[in-house]
């Protein structure tokens, strides 16, 4: 196969004979799509397409890709060295298909998608026309908003590419080369990420930012029920400081009445949020489970305190 590799010795370096620099396009001007685009162009790619449909992703476009042409995805496709498509996971295989069966998709072709959970076999049929097929994930939260740029060279990527060409993770192949070296001319940081790791891979990262909204959220509305006001400047640093202990100590880290064993406030804590918000108290009960687990693994929990606090947490009338 000869596919056209990002990031070779400077302009015009490829392997197979053309140029470095990518016509890129971009199928989608969702939240990834348009940003990805943009610091494609920013690190020298030509961004020949972009396809948008509704409102929101035509104005991310205008802001993000102001100069590109808005295509339909199988003229985008047509015209890419590199095809880029960032859409929702569960439109992704129907697409693909589509781009294969129109004959959109060529070989020598790079496509690279962006969806966390899914490594290259959902590609697999453009893979059999000939294109290198590459997963990139970056494992960060996008707006579409033009601060994403800068939020993308400060990440990490998870990158994915083909196990059955020859080379394994370990060893790369030429799909991780490439993936990798689109990823670091991005200013980010490519993390090797095999294919059949992308499920847990994503849900662990689904489990912590996402769900760490959802929690902040709810601390939101608790401490607007009770009165205080200000929550948001009384949160930031206490949370600040909890994502920061995490990231460094981990477990030993680990503060609040759970880690005491301090299970008489654990009960207060259950009466008023069963008064106060009793669609939290499930979630409270089990954070609070997981917590008591961590911390009695630490050593940081005694088993009789322990007991004490689960005890407390398994009481049905609270
Ligand atoms: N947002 C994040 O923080 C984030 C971070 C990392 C990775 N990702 C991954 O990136 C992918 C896209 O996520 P997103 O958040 O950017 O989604 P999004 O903002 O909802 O954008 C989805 C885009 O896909 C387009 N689209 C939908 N159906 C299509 C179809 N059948 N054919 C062509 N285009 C279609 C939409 O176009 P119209 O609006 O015109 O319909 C829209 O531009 C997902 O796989 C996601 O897992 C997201």
């Amino acid at each position: 196969m000869s596919a056209v590799v990002p990031g070779a010795a400077g302009e015009g370096a490829s392997l197979g004979g053309r140029p470095a620099r990518l016509a890129t396009g971009v199928i989608s001007a969702g939240r990834v799509g348009a940003v990805l685009g943009a610091a494609l162009a920013q690190a020298g790619h030509i961004v020949v397409g972009a396809s948008a449909v509704s409102a929101a992703s035509r104005r991310r476009a205008e802001e993000l890709l102001p100069d590109v042409p808005l295509l339909p995805p199988d003229q985008v496709a047509q015209r890419a060295d590199l095809v880029v498509l960032a859409v929702p996971d569960d439109v992704l295989p129907g697409l693909v298909r589509g781009l294969v069966a129109t004959g959109s998709l060529r070989a020598g072709q790079i496509v690279a998608h962006t969806s966390g959970a899914l490594g290259v076999s959902v590609l697999r049929p453009a893979t059999e026309v000939g294109v290198l097929p590459v997963a990139l994930h970056p494992a960060m939260t996008f707006t579409g908003r033009a601060e994403d740029l800068q939020r993308l060279t400060t990440c990490s990527v998870a990158v994915t590419a083909d196990a059955d060409e020859p080379g394994t993770p370990a060893a790369g192949g030429m799909g991780w080369h490439v993936g990798e070296a689109l990823v670091v001319e991005l200013g980010a940081e490519p993390v090797r990420v095999p294919e059949e790791a992308r499920p847990l891979y994503h849900a662990a990262l689904t489990h912590g930012a996402n769900h760490l909204m959802t929690l902040v959220g709810d601390c939101l509305e608790l401490l607007e029920s009770s009165g205080v006001r200000e929550s948001r400047r009384l949160l930031g640093p206490l949370l600040g400081a909890a994502l920061d202990n995490a990231l460094r100590h981990g477990d030993r880290a680990l503060t609040g009445p759970v880690s005491r064993g301090d299970a008489g406030t654990v009960r207060r804590h259950l009466d008023v949020l069963s008064e106060a918000a009793p669609r939290v108290v499930p979630a409270y009960r089990l954070l609070a489970a997981r917590t008591a687990d961590r911390a009695e693994r630490a050593g940081l929990l005694p088993p009789h305190a322990a007991h004490d606090v689960r005890t407390a947490l398994d009481e049905e009338d609270r």
